[in-house]
């Protein structure tokens, strides 16, 4: 109910129009049922269909590029981007471990990190050449000279930003990531936000990314979208 309520309040401050996420259950339903259960009347989606429409027209061709640290939430608020907007999702580390049949942490291990970030500049000059699609990229993707200039000549970037406690709080879950098989991982996360924060700023769109309902910050992505066609401030909540 706390999530519908905040759906209910961002709705009311955004425009009256409530849309649904694509996928939704009933198919072809155009209205909310009624008494059917918590699941079929709660909306999934807050930006307005108006918004979602202005997006898709920002963003033509170009591929939706999702910047930013380990643990910001880019492959979760992605894929309900692409969602919202109905174009295809890739993720680029997914991308990279298909192609070479091989995990991320094995291509670490066996390659070595410059190899990997190799690989990682070749599929993403890949995935760049086709789109629309939301792409999301791992975190040091955008660090990547060629990688970033190309993200920034031919797609549009949103930096997912999150600040270390945050960040620190999912990445720690899970033992996945290279980078942090340090003796301190959480000094090693905070220092990688001190060095890349202020590149992943060359971002086209920032969104801050918390722990918040998905789907809201995923509307606000697509807000902040068709905020670009208007000419606004990118950054849709301080
Ligand atoms: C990395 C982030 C990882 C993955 C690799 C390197 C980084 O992706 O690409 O472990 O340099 O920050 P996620 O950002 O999806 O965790």
């Amino acid at each position: 109910m706390r999530q519908l309520a905040r759906c209910f309040k961002l709705a009311a401050e955004t425009g009256p129009r409530l849309t649904r996420r694509r996928t939704w259950p009933i198919e072809g339903a155009d209205h909310w049922p009624e008494g059917r259960g918590r699941q079929l009347t709660e909306p999934q989606t807050i930006a307005p269909e108006q918004d979602i429409e202005t997006a898709r027209r920002v963003l033509g061709q170009r591929n939706l590029v999702f910047v930013g640290l380990m643990g910001a939430g880019k492959s979760a608020i992605g894929r309900l981007v692409s969602q919202m907007l109905e174009i295809p999702f890739v993720d680029s580390d997914h991308e990279i471990e298909r192609v070479s049949r091989m995990t991320v942490p094995e291509l670490f291990e066996a390659y070595g990190e410059p190899e990997f970030r190799a690989l990682e500049a070749r599929v993403i000059k890949r995935l760049l050449k086709t789109g629309p699609r939301v792409l999301s990229t791992g975190g040091g993707a955008f660090m990547n000279d060629t990688t970033r200039t190309m993200v920034l000549n031919s797609g549009l970037s949103v930096w997912l930003k999150a600040d270390l406690d945050v960040l620190w709080a999912r990445v720690s879950k899970r033992d996945s990531r290279p980078l942090l098989k340090t003796a301190n991982p959480r000094q090693t996360l905070s220092d990688l936000l001190d060095q890349r924060y202020p590149v992943y700023a060359k971002a086209d769109v920032t969104v801050p990314s918390r722990d918040d309902d998905k789907d809201i910050i995923a509307s606000e992505t697509v807000m902040a979208l068709a905020r670009l066609d208007r000419g606004q401030d990118t950054v849709p909540i301080s």
